[in-house]
């Protein structure tokens, strides 16, 4: 029987409704949530995500800058600018938009944002914070991946888990998370010998690899359910995942589609981090935030 797909899209959208309403709350409590996108240089995908990620918090009642920035801007220049942001009391969340241009290093760029304004989760003080269990920003995708795991209403725990790539931004917190559910997490990457041998075994099977048809349907567990995080362009310049979906499909017990999967998760996680940085602030502040 072809696996359930489960819904990124849709259940972004009942998300971003719940997160209205707390945006709602604090603008009415004069505490506007506010985001600082950075984009450094021209790379179109990059564009079209921050794009995305500005419409979006002006639906749910978030206001956003964008910053765009030459792709020659030296270090110092994007450190001005985030130590302004990082200053600045209307910014509740501050977002670089990764990858940078190959002369700026990332972890000197995102070691410079405040970590409570770290909505990307992203400094290591919030990834430790995640390693070590402690309260923090949760990196988007991650916090996106195991919204989907939730929504199959399975327990997770004890379950086999096998997460496909080791990035900062999705593999090793995602695997953190699952880790704190309850799972036997396995990670694999580029290095792993055999990796069907692991895959096979995965009753959730996180594919994060950034490539075409990474996960075959015969690497896929019956009854698995397969988080799909890959966004790939084939040659004829259609969006694909990493998982052979329609032969995965038919393995699989549930399965996140591309596009329309995980995609939009991350920018509803986003929104959810950027409220929540807005929130610890009114606290702060001693502002009382009334249903
Ligand atoms: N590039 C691709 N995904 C992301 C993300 O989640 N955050 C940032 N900052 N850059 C990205």
């Amino acid at each position: 029987m072809a696996a359930s797909v489960i819904d990124g899209k849709q259940l972004a959208q009942a998300l971003r409704t719940r997160w209205k309403l707390r945006a709602d709350r604090l603008n009415a409590a004069g505490v506007a949530p506010g985001l600082a996108v950075v984009l450094v240089g021209d790379n179109p995908a990059s564009q079209v995500y921050v794009r995305n990620k500005i419409k979006a918090c002006g639906e749910v009642g978030i206001r956003s800058e964008e910053h765009v920035l030459a792709a020659d801007s030296s270090l110092e220049t994007v450190l001005a600018l985030i130590d302004r942001l990082n200053s600045d009391a209307g910014i509740h969340g501050i977002l670089v938009q990764l990858p940078l241009p190959a002369h700026l290093a990332s972890a000197a760029v995102i070691a410079r944002i405040s970590p409570d304004k770290d909505v990307d989760g992203l400094h290591v003080h919030n990834m430790g914070s995640l390693l070590s269990g402690q309260p923090g920003f949760v990196p988007c995708t991650p916090a996106g991946v195991m919204e989907m795991l939730n929504t199959t209403g399975v327990n997770l725990r004890g379950l086999e888990a096998v997460v496909v790539g080791r990035s900062n931004i999705v593999g090793k917190p995602v695997a953190l998370l699952l880790l704190q559910a309850g799972a036997t997490v396995t990670l694999c990457h580029s290095q792993t010998k055999d990796l069907a041998q692991h895959t096979r075994r995965a009753d959730i099977l996180v594919a994060a690899v950034g490539k075409a048809n990474s996960i075959s349907g015969d690497m896929v567990k019956p009854g698995a359910m397969v988080i799909d995080v890959g966004i790939n362009r084939t040659p004829e310049g259609k969006l694909v995942g990493d998982v052979d979906y329609a032969a995965a499909r038919e393995r699989a017990g549930w399965i996140t589609p591309v596009p329309g999967g995980v995609g939009p998760m991350t920018i509803a996680m986003l929104l959810c981090n950027a409220i929540l940085s807005a929130e610890r602030c009114a606290v702060a502040r001693g502002i009382r935030l009334d249903i």
